[in-house]
């Protein structure tokens, strides 16, 4: 018999169970997506995190703990001794390692056991042991580690427009998460984040006129966008044009592993990005941010974060979260990994979609056995990244 033509349609009743695509979110050891980003450094905290009280971080889904010895080394170790268990961020850092508070074992900043002070002649067979580490490097005020395979490790990459700081310039590091919208760790997967670099249709709804003026009035405006895939990510154009009449080209990226190059959306001044992000997964459902960037003034870079009905997130009332939405609410709302099966990608997605595309395309380079894209390994490798034609330009 007929159905009533006035039959419900499109109720929830009965919806399909929610999917995520798995490989190109979830980041912990033995993942596809954990096996990519394992091929890149990433920050794990700044310089002054690495010190002689151990801290706890995680990344990538792995516990760890961060030090630096009295001889001014970082250093990354897993945090279980290697002896019986007891975890190093109960240890005391000395001037050649950490020493677990247990049975006394020291470790040096690679792992190295250099000491068990309850055996005899301080331990005969204590070359043996070596508690897990990783190596870590810094640079632009970053404590970076590699987690990957050894003989994988890529150069730690430069980056050209923080390399060269003009009169008055100086060099700034904000482990915030600005950018992020909300707290300094934020509830969801990482990729919901840095997809958002290329959703630049999202910049006049949600932070031009939903919630007020998060930014200034021009980033209000519909731009005219083009989006394309690179070597190393995806690209985004944006043209507006300001009140003197004067165009503007917003040049950002997405670049691997997970860089954010995204100029300062309160166009204060014109010229190259001033800044680098990273967005760093904690682990499949957390996320923070490291930025490293070219300031004028100490404070800069946290200046560039939203403000909602005139207030900082952490100022909101839970009333005001709802009326006010910004990134956070945005991109948290879409649940701790956003549920691929229920998108609807349309053109102005196009970004999203390319920076998928190009996702899958690393993750079957890596599972094939060559490097993903912007890797430089080897003698003589080219370890600069180059952003200078990313930021804010006046065209005319
Ligand atoms: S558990 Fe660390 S020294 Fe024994
Ligand atoms: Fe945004």
């Amino acid at each position: 018999m007929a159905e009533p033509a006035t039959l419900d349609q499109g109720t929830a009743y009965g919806l399909a169970a929610a999917s995520h695509d798995a490989t190109l979110t979830e980041v912990g050891a033995g993942t596809p997506m954990g096996e990519l980003l394992r091929r890149y450094w990433h920050p794990v905290g700044l310089a002054g995190d690495a010190g002689a009280t151990p801290r706890q971080v995680r990344v990538l889904g792995e516990d760890l703990v961060l030090f630096r010895d009295g001889q001014g080394r970082p250093g990354l170790v897993h945090p279980r001794c290697a002896h019986r268990g007891a975890s190093l961020w109960y240890g005391r850092v000395e001037n050649v390692g950490i020493r677990c508070c247990y049975h006394g074992w020291l470790y040096s900043v690679d792992g190295h056991c250099l000491d068990q002070p309850c055996e005899p002649l301080g331990g005969a067979l204590r070359g043996n042991v070596r508690q897990p580490w990783y190596p870590v490097e810094e640079r632009y005020g970053l404590v970076y580690a590699y987690l990957g395979p050894p003989d994988r490790k890529p150069l730690l990459p430069r980056i050209d427009v923080l390399e060269v700081l003009a009169p008055g310039e100086q060099l700034e590091t904000d482990d915030s998460s600005v950018g992020g919208g909300g707290p300094q760790v934020i509830p969801c997967n990482w990729l919901q984040h840095w997809e958002n670099v290329v959703d630049s249709l999202h910049v006049p709804i949600l932070h031009g006129t939903f919630s007020g003026q998060q930014f200034v009035p021009a980033m209000a405006q519909m731009p005219e966008v083009e989006w394309s895939a690179t070597e190393r990510g995806v690209r985004v154009l944006s043209w507006r044009t300001l009140d003197d009449g004067r165009r503007l080209r917003r040049v950002t990226e997405a670049a691997m592993p997970t860089l954010r190059v995204v100029p300062s959306p309160r166009l204060g001044r014109f010229g190259p990005v001033e800044s680098i992000g990273w967005v760093l997964p904690i682990d499949d459902t957390h996320f923070r941010i490291y930025v490293a960037g070219r300031v004028t003034q100490p404070g800069d870079i946290g200046r560039m974060r939203s403000k909602m009905n005139g207030k900082f997130w952490w100022e909101l009332s839970d009333d005001e979260h709802r009326q006010f939405p910004g990134d956070y609410e945005a991109q948290v709302s879409q649940g701790p990994i956003t549920s691929h099966s229920r998108e609807h990608l349309r053109s102005s997605d196009r970004g999203v979609a390319l920076l998928r595309r190009f996702l899958h395309e690393q993750l079957r380079r890596v599972a094939a056995g060559e490097d993903p894209a912007g890797v430089a390994r080897g003698p003589g490798a080219d370890a600069m990244q180059r952003f200078a034609d990313c930021g804010n330009f006046i065209v005319a």
